[in-house]
């Protein structure tokens, strides 16, 4: 604890695999790992994965990826700007952790409390859908998540805050950047990845461009989603129309 500790402290990551050693069939590390959920998780995710404050875990949907690598780093990590702190623990608890998730999603699967039925009408709102937001939601776009399955998993509240107010809660996956050249061209989007030379991103026509740092007058990561807000854009009565229509399953 004291060494795991230590290299949060340090910033260095402690995680040396990829994937969980341990297996569903491994019982020791099952009950362990329940042990300590049941310590460190319970309190927002309830025992069930289903209850609780923090979001879901009874579901196969993880909105920040769901391979043993990234739902490490979330529980490891945290999600930045959330009540979902990181959790110093070391490497072999996380695992252990990791495994008792799992089988709460196991035991969820094909029910996830989803989205339910609500005001408004699907058809309509498949059409506002398909005019502002397929652009960056379609399967085929990079620009933000598919959403095709989003109504099995996430409550109709969640959709609509993140139609209203995207910005507060954005997903790792999706962070925006911003850059100015040194001849003044600026250009936002998404970023890819950097490194201490260079910056690539996915401008707004889904375009990979790449900056030699050296070359920049400025880069910013906005706090913002590069989802704009349709709380003013769109009527009430529009929302709940998309809403049915997320909810609605098929896209
Ligand atoms: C203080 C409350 C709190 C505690 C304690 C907590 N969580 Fe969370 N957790 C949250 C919230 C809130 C979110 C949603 C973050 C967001 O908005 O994306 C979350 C998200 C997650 C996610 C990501 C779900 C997804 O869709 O990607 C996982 C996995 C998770 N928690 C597992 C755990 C585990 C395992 C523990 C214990 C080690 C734990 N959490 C402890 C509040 C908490
Ligand atoms: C300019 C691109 C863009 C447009 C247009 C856009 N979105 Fe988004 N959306 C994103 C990005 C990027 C994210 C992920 C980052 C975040 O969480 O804010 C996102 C996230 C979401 C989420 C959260 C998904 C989750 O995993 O919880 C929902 C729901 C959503 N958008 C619905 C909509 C709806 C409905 C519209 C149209 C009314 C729309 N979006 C228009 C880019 C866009």
């Amino acid at each position: 604890m004291r060494l795991a500790l230590t290299l949060v402290a340090l910033g260095v990551s402690a995680q040396t695999r990829e994937t969980n050693p341990y297996t569903l069939a491994d019982q020791d590390a099952l009950a362990k790992g329940r042990r300590l959920y049941s310590f460190y998780c319970v309190f927002c995710h309830g025992m069930d994965g289903a209850s609780g404050r923090g979001s879901q875990l009874a579901s196969s949907y993880r909105k920040h990826g769901s391979s043993d690598r990234e739902v490490y780093r979330t529980i490891a990590d945290g999600v930045p700007g959330t009540e979902m702190t990181g959790h110093p623990l070391e490497e072999d608890e996380v695992w252990k952790i990791l495994l008792f998730v799992r089988q709460i999603e196991q035991n969820a699967s094909g029910r996830g409390q989803g989205c339910r039925a609500g005001a408004g009408d699907p058809v309509k709102g498949a059409a506002v859908f398909q005019s502002v937001c397929q652009n960056c939601h379609s399967a085929a776009s990079r620009l933000g998540p598919d959403l095709a399955a989003i109504g099995a998993t996430r409550s109709r509240e969640h959709l609509r805050e993140s139609i209203v107010e995207p910005d507060k809660v954005i997903s790792r996956a999706f962070r925006a950047v911003r850059v100015r050249t040194a001849q003044g061209e600026a250009v936002q989007g998404l970023l890819l990845n950097q490194d201490e030379y260079t910056i690539h991103l996915l401008d707004v026509r889904e375009q990979v461009r790449s900056f030699q740092r050296s070359g920049l007058a400025a880069v910013v990561f906005p706090k913002e989603s590069l989802m704009p807000s349709f709380a003013k854009s769109l009527s009430a009565g529009q929302i709940d129309d998309v809403l049915a229509h997320l909810c609605g399953g098929k896209r």
